[in-house]
């Protein structure tokens, strides 16, 4: 049966239920601002990349599957061929990024984690200073080395747990404010 979030998406013209939880994480903690570059990791099917297109000035959308508007870059993240592609530096760095699930949750954490570090290093070389920086990570022993990270790498940190997550989900978001 579809959930409320889902049928919302599909009446507003979005593309996925997910778009809700950046809604309301970017209302609560102004994370994109009017003008903003902002660069979608993790972009397919395309409803934070719609709603980012609302807020920010231009939008770049990397994912291993190629979305049909805006300016989709497909690329594993993993590979470095993502700083010969992606051009110039970003106001904001989102990343909605998850492995493909096998059910293990050790295996599923683990491939979130690396899929969370590896975001951090992107956002090492493409985030302007002073920029922010959002993260998806299901929550396991490994989220204390993350927060550490960024406590490191941000001025503020935030982690929050959007209402749209679906019950039985581990997922959070972390969010890194301006880039020190
Ligand atoms: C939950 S979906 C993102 C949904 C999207 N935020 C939206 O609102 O439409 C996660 C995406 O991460 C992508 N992804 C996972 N691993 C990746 C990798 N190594 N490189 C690029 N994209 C990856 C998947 O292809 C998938 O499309």
């Amino acid at each position: 049966m579809k959930d409320k979030f889902t049928l919302r998406a599909e009446r507003e013209g979005y593309k996925a239920r997910s778009v809700y939880k950046l809604k309301e994480i970017n209302n609560r903690f102004k994370l994109i601002e009017k003008g903003d570059r902002v660069l979608d990791l993790g972009a397919w099917p395309g409803s934070w990349t719609q709603y980012c297109l609302e807020k920010a000035s231009e939008v770049v959308s990397v994912d291993k599957k190629k979305l049909n508007f805006g300016k989709p870059i497909v690329c594993d993240v993993f590979k470095d061929e993502i700083f010969d592609k992606v051009k110039g530096k970003f106001d904001v760095i989102v990343s909605d990024m998850a492995p493909m699930t096998s059910g293990i949750k050790e295996l599923d954490e683990g491939g979130s984690f690396r899929l969370v570090m590896r975001a951090l290093d992107i956002a090492e070389k493409l985030l302007k200073k002073g920029g922010n920086f959002l993260v998806k990570m299901f929550e396991s022993e490994e989220t204390e080395e993350v927060l550490g990270r960024v406590k490191k790498e941000f001025r503020s940190v935030k982690i929050y747990r959007p209402k749209a997550t679906k019950k039985r989900s581990s997922e959070i978001y972390i969010l890194g404010k301006e880039k020190i």
